[in-house]
């Protein structure tokens, strides 16, 4: 086997972004669709010239004819649509978030050993060249020592985003969005905070439509992240240090046309850094080749990834209790 066989569990919008990116990999070929509904799958698969469709999710995860699956359902059936199509041999990229709670996430790595098949979440932007550069600038000591981390990531929610808005479903702007500078902070700081407090305004939906949490990490080191539905579209992010600071106008959404990450050195003016330019959606689908045909470790191991389900648990039991919540 040296192609991956993809199917694509439901027709979310957000396939939009990974079927060129399926298509451009070196290794990977677009197989299938899923749709609870098989008139629609019919249609996609015609719209997107996908070979095979399947009137329901469970036919895809049982016909043999794809190696891994690309779940992008909403974020309540992440779990469960994991573990059963790694029961199924297949593969998985799932979508952020991940899961809803830790005890989802570990029941999903218990069927990714179980059944000796790669498990990832589907964090695009952590494998964009400009995130990679940014860890390389802290780990090489460029930034001095590191104080603070800063994330935000708002949009306005319309109508097509309506799974956002339901409870049941994992909604809230801190599961769908809020967790790109959560990931962020982690990333950084080499691991998940010690104790964190968070703050929300939940609207008549039933969900928090605005969020804003405080991290707390080793050494005397912090992150602030906010999220909400009730702004136009801004995502910015800082980390700053000893030496200087870097700033990021498109960190989560890098789009190469208009992203810049700008050093403030503590002695002279601003500068921007260079960056590769890489196809956003890209860089996961290959890890996941890399993964299953080479034997690599996922880039985003499925340790981190638990870590930010537990401070996401954690943020919003601050929020909700109004106090600090410890992680350790
Ligand atoms: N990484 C990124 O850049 C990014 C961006 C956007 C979204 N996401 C993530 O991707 C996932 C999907 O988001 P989306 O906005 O693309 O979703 P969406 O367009 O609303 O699609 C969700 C799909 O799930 C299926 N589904 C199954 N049960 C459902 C139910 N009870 N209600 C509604 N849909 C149901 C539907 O497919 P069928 O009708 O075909 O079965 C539907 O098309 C979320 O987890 C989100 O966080 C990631």
């Amino acid at each position: 086997m040296n192609i991956i066989r993809w199917g694509l569990l439901s027709t979310a919008n957000i396939n939009k972004r990974l079927i060129p990116a399926i298509r451009r990999s070196k290794r990977g070929e677009l197989i299938a669709v899923a749709s609870r509904d098989e008139q629609k799958a019919k249609d996609y698969a015609r719209e997107w010239e996908i070979p095979i469709s399947f009137g329901s999710y469970e036919e895809m995860l049982t016909s043999g004819s794809i190696d891994a699956v690309y779940i992008s359902l909403p974020n309540h059936l992440h779990a469960e649509w994991s573990v059963r199509a790694l029961s199924e041999g297949l593969h998985v990229l799932c979508e952020k978030p991940f899961a809803l709670s830790v005890d989802e996430v570990d029941q999903m790595v218990t069927a990714s050993k179980t059944h000796q098949r790669v498990l990832a979440e589907a964090f695009m932007y952590r494998h964009h060249p400009q995130t990679l550069l940014a860890g390389e600038w802290v780990q090489s000591g460029k930034l001095g020592e590191i104080s603070l981390v800063r994330g935000v990531f708002n949009f306005t929610l319309q109508e097509q985003h309506r799974i956002r808005l339901v409870p049941e479903f994992g909604g809230g702007s801190l599961w769908d969005i809020g967790v790109y500078p959560l990931s962020f902070a982690q990333f950084i700081m080499g691991s998940h905070p010690t104790r964190v407090s968070g703050a929300q305004w939940i609207g008549e939906t039933g969900v928090d439509e605005t969020f804003a949490g405080l991290l707390h990490y080793t050494n005397d080191r912090f992150a602030t992240i906010g999220s909400s539905f009730r702004s136009p579209f801004y995502t910015s992010a800082e980390i700053i240090g000893t030496e200087g600071r870097l700033v990021f106008n498109r960190p989560f959404v890098v789009l190469d046309e208009t992203r810049k990450m700008i050093f403030h050195p503590q002695d002279g003016g601003p500068r921007e850094i260079p960056v590769p330019e890489k196809e956003l959606y890209l860089g996961q689908i290959e890890d996941m080749h890399a993964a299953i045909l080479d034997g690599k470790p996922s880039y985003v191991s499925l340790e981190e990834t638990r870590d930010h389900i537990r401070t996401v648990e954690a943020l919003y039991k601050s929020a909700q209790d109004v106090q600090i919540v410890h992680l350790d």
